[in-house]
């Protein structure tokens, strides 16, 4: 499957220390931003499904908020259950002229290794 980067903020509609939803067309993702440093994650909770991108950003844990759970926002690692299987897929983001940017498909998991595709 053939990667491609997409635009889906400005720098400026992400706050340090917030998150937010972005629904695309193939996915949703929740974009997160710590101290200016972007992320975006799987929008879906492995828990029940809540939407991640709508949870409290706390240091570099972004808490769901259906029931709270923590994850871990550059790993995606859930802090109350931390296996793989309970990880939240990440996806490589640049910045670009003040846009944010993300390379959908394939999401980085363990096995990712990071790419400067342009
Ligand atoms: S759906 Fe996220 S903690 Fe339950």
């Amino acid at each position: 499957m053939k990667k491609h980067f997409v635009t889906v903020a400005q720098m400026g509609d992400l706050m340090p220390g917030t998150c937010r939803s972005i629904e695309l067309d193939e996915v949703s993702l929740a974009l997160c931003n710590i101290d200016g440093k972007i992320y975006a994650l799987d929008n879906v909770c492995p828990h029940a499904g809540g939407p991640l991108g709508e949870g409290t950003v706390e240091g570099t844990h972004v808490a769901c908020p259906w029931h709270g759970w923590k994850f871990d926002i550059p790993t995606g690692t859930c802090m109350k259950n931390p296996v793989d299987s309970w990880k939240v897929p990440r996806y490589e983001v640049r910045e670009k002229n003040g846009e944010i940017q993300v390379l959908l498909q394939p999401p980085i998991r363990e096995d990712f290794q990071e790419t400067s595709s342009e």
